[in-house]
């Protein structure tokens, strides 16, 4: 019985180390270890020894038994290792927090492509600008009232501001680009006012340019009304209204139907079927020739309207102080 066991031994640790799949050692394992197998005829057979032979064969056997297991066992955990990844397909995912654009950002993007793909160029120009290019260059006398103090940023004993537009590009555009020229100029523009629900110290404009021959004040309709109407994915009609700025001329408040009543009167447009949506204009001569433009061969027209208060009509924002509050709460909608 003692050859017997180590017969048993030896064969079943030399079929181990042959052994190539899983298949085959669980086979190996039922006929060795198993129920029905060589070990447990072993161990049935003990019962009918002598006492002193039960001691030494049951100790024996046991030892083999153990032995057995063990090396079983290791080759067991060698095949599992590479071949067996157990995957539970019906585990929730860890899910990560991305974050996403801010809605501000989100449609610039747009406005910059629908502009872009109408043969206009995206530049941009400085938040911090002397007061040449603030007020000077376009034709805002130094006794406007736009320059007290109650409106403008100014920067302690420097000559320069926070621009409290965008229209502070222009000049650079006119000095840099070679007519005919198609531009916009998105950024963002300051002023030192009180706040409320539709006014902040900082806000968002998009301003345009177009110099070229023979420019009109149709190419001004004509240019709002397409750019609109893309924007919103439906027809919008542009009305113009007159109005000032000094470095236009004629200068114009341009409209645009109500995009919720469709120009019948609702509470969006105050029963005006109309939103005031930019002031433009034919870009005044003077304004051209600082900018080194030749006002015999060209003209054009600008324009600059509030990108946050698109942005607030887009999704019923009813208090631009939204925007920079800082509250996740707001900005997590989008
Ligand atoms: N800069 C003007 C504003 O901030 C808008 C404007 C731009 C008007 C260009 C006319 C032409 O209100």
């Amino acid at each position: 019985m003692e050859n017997k066991l180590l017969k048993i031994k030896e064969n079943t640790l030399g079929e181990l180390k042959i052994i190539t799949n899983l298949k085959d050692l669980e086979a190996l394992k039922t006929k060795v270890l198993g129920r029905k197998g060589e070990m447990s005829d072993i161990l049935r057979g003990i019962k009918d020894l002598s006492d002193d032979e039960k001691k030494k064969i049951g100790a024996l056997a046991n030892t083999v038994k153990n032995e057995l297991t063990e090396a079983i066992d290791a080759v067991e955990k060698g095949f599992n290792k590479g071949t067996t990844v157990k995957i539970d397909i019906s585990e929730p995912g860890v899910s990560y927090k991305t974050g996403h654009l801010h809605p501000i950002s989100e449609v610039k993007k747009e406005v910059e492509d629908i502009f872009a793909s109408m043969g206009f160029s995206v530049v941009e120009g400085p938040e911090l600008d002397n007061e040449y290019n603030n007020f000077d260059s376009l034709n805002i006398p130094k006794t406007h009232p736009a320059r007290d103090m109650q409106d403008t940023f100014f920067v302690k004993g420097l000559n320069y501001v926070m621009r409290t537009h965008t229209s502070n590009t222009q000049n650079r555009v006119y000095k840099n680009f070679k007519p005919p020229f198609q531009v916009i100029i998105p950024g963002k523009c300051f002023r030192n006012e009180a706040t409320d629900a539709s006014h902040d110290i900082a806000f968002h404009q998009v301003e345009g340019v177009v110099v070229g021959k023979d420019i009109s004040l149709a190419h001004i309709k004509g240019t709002m009304k397409e750019f609109l109407s893309t924007l919103f994915k439906k027809e919008v009609l542009v009305r113009f209204r007159p109005g000032f700025f000094p470095f236009v001329e004629p200068g114009l408040e341009l409209d645009f139907s109500c995009l919720l009543c469709d120009g019948k009167g609702c509470p969006v447009c105050k029963k005006r079927g109309w939103v005031e949506f930019m002031g433009c204009g034919m870009i005044h001569p003077e304004v051209l020739k600082m900018g080194g433009i030749d006002t015999n061969q060209f003209n054009g027209f600008a324009f600059g309207f509030g990108l946050t208060r698109l942005v607030m009509m887009r999704y019923g924002i009813e208090d631009i102080r939204h925007f920079h509050g800082g509250d996740l709460r707001f900005i997590e909608q989008f």
